[in-house]
């Protein structure tokens, strides 16, 4: 009597119809992570090296850089593209290590609250920033 041996591979499970996300994300990834490069390096220049470094940063620093719209686009890019670049692979993360359906759920809405959060206040105040708000010395 033949041995009746299990097909060599399950049959394939539909392809999920997610259309091109995954592979638009891989490029964002890349793209992103580029832009980066310049945006974080030049800003850690800024911010800690150059002329005084962090010394001489306090509120009219501040004042003066966002009052230029140069810097503001800068740290606006700066802030969304580090926040969905940092979020998109903490879920690539999430994807490959949580086991439980649940918890993989529940680790992803808690990355996605807190990403519109933080996207939403960095560009409130980048946006609403006072450079005129009384200050107490
Ligand atoms: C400074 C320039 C940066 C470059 C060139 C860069 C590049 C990359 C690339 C190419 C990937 C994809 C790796 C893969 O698909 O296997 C990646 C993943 C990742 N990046 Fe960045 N990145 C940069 C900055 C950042 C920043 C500022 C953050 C945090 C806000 C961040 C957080 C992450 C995380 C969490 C992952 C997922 C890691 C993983 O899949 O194991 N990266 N990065």
């Amino acid at each position: 009597m033949a041995l009746a041996l299990d097909k060599p591979r399950a049959p394939r499970r539909p392809a999920a119809r997610r259309g091109n996300f995954e592979m638009i994300s891989w490029i964002f990834m890349r793209v992103s992570g580029l832009a980066l490069v310049v945006l974080v390096l030049g800003h850690l220049l800024i911010m800690n090296i150059l002329d005084g470094g962090v010394h001489r940063i306090n509120f009219a620093f501040v004042a003066g850089r966002w009052s230029s719209p140069f810097w503001q686009v800068w740290d606006l890019l700066m802030l969304w593209l580090a926040e969905i670049h940092g979020g998109n692979g903490l879920r690539t993360v999430i994807n490959d290590y949580a086991r439980k359906d649940s918890t993989r759920f529940w680790l992803k809405i808690m990355l996605y609250v807190s990403m519109v959060l933080i996207l939403f206040l960095g560009t409130y105040v980048i946006f609403t920033f006072d450079a005129t708000i009384p200050t107490t010395h």
